[in-house]
């Protein structure tokens, strides 16, 4: 099955991360009947520099014509707020990628890098986070003047209506019993007419338990009760801010992968941690958020739930014999990038062969 695959590497660390994750696609390549052609697609801040656009015209149309986008992380020191970003931003809204999944498991093998105490752990922690990813604050209406600046938030009934639908539909094919959905509904319209909309379509969905929560208890409760979540459905901006807390539960923001999903359509996966310009040209990323985004293309895009579990499993096998420096162990063995990315590979080579 041939598949056309955009890649944008990126600044900073996405240029480290990146060839971690063609490394399992060409092994997928090997191994299964799929036949990837990569296409890069340059974007980001180095590109601005050189002709002032993060996302030139001809990036877009290679991601436009292709089957999936692979992205790492974009930015660099010294530019102006946002510039890098718009990027980002642009592939959003002109793909109309308006899911953002974004999965929060704590594996096994890194409950003691978890900053929770045993007893907040419980059970574990997986959760899926679908941020709406079109609309709200990011829809970019809105100016800054010397004194003054403002954004607005505006939610329509067709974009709230598409998100929460695709979250029940998720949550049931995940088998879950319970959807959240996260608001501030005491204080914001659109909230308010979110979780009317939410409430008519968990009408029609008895056999899931929906329950709403207003952000703030949501931030205290993700810390205190992580496993009791399952799916949760929020607005944009929320879904940028949980995201980020629900990543560090999980040992490492390296850890933690996306898909800006439009169904059917062609969708981009990114892990969810920036450029890093501290760390980058070290070799000391984590290139496993990039590894579990290749999961989630094999099985968002490409519709093959068992393959995207295999390469999970093969991140679980290899936790236990070497990691990268953000999730080290004092008897593991620490691993380079590059290392990392070499045994995930192994270890999703014998599982292939099976
Ligand atoms: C994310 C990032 C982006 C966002 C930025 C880089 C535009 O923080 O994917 O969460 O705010 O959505
Ligand atoms: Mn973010």
């Amino acid at each position: 099955m041939k598949k056309i695959i955009a890649v944008t590497e990126g600044d900073g660390v996405g240029k480290e991360v990146i060839p971690e994750g063609i490394k399992v696609l060409n092994l997928i390549n090997d191994y299964m009947e799929f036949d990837f052609e990569f296409k890069e697609a340059p974007a980001g801040g180095a590109v601005w520099k050189q002709c002032g656009e993060s996302l030139p015209e001809k990036s877009f149309e290679t991601i436009k014509t292709s089957d999936a986008l692979l992205f790492g992380a974009i930015g660099i020191p010294g530019l102006p707020q946002g510039v890098a970003e718009i990027a980002i931003l642009n592939i959003r809204q002109g793909l109309d990628l308006y899911v953002n999944l974004r999965p929060i498991k704590l594996y096994g093998a890194l409950r003691d890098r978890c900053p929770l105490k045993e007893e907040f752990i419980g059970d574990g922690i997986d959760i899926y986070f679908v941020r709406e990813n079109t609309e709200g604050l990011y829809k970019n209406i809105g100016y800054l003047k010397d004194d003054e600046a403002e954004n607005i938030m505006r939610y329509t009934r067709k974009g709230c209506e598409r998100i929460i639908k695709y979250a029940f539909e998720f949550a049931k094919r995940k088998g879950h019993t319970k959807i959240t959905s996260v608001d501030k509904a005491n204080i914001l319209k659109p909230s308010q007419l979110w979780r009317k909309i939410f409430h008519e379509i968990s009408s029609e969905h008895s056999d899931i338990q929906a329950e709403d929560i207003y952000v703030d208890a949501f931030c205290q409760w993700l810390i205190r009760t992580p496993y009791s979540y399952q799916t949760v459905v929020t607005g944009n901006m929320f879904g940028d801010i949980i995201s980020d807390e629900g990543a560090f539960l999980i040992g490492s923001l390296g850890m933690a992968s996306s898909g800006n999903i439009h169904p059917g359509k062609v969708s981009m996966y990114e892990p969810i941690h920036g450029s890093a310009p501290d760390i980058a040209g070290k070799g000391i990323a984590n290139p496993i958020g990039t590894i579990l985004s290749v999961k989630l293309m094999m099985q968002e895009s490409f519709n093959n739930q068992d393959l995207g579990n295999e390469i999970e499993n093969a991140i679980e096998d290899a936790l236990n014999e070497g990691r990268t420096i953000d999730i080290q162990n004092p008897s593991i063995k620490t691993l380079s990038t590059n290392e990392m990315g070499d045994l995930i590979t192994e270890k999703l080579k014998i599982r292939l062969k099976k």
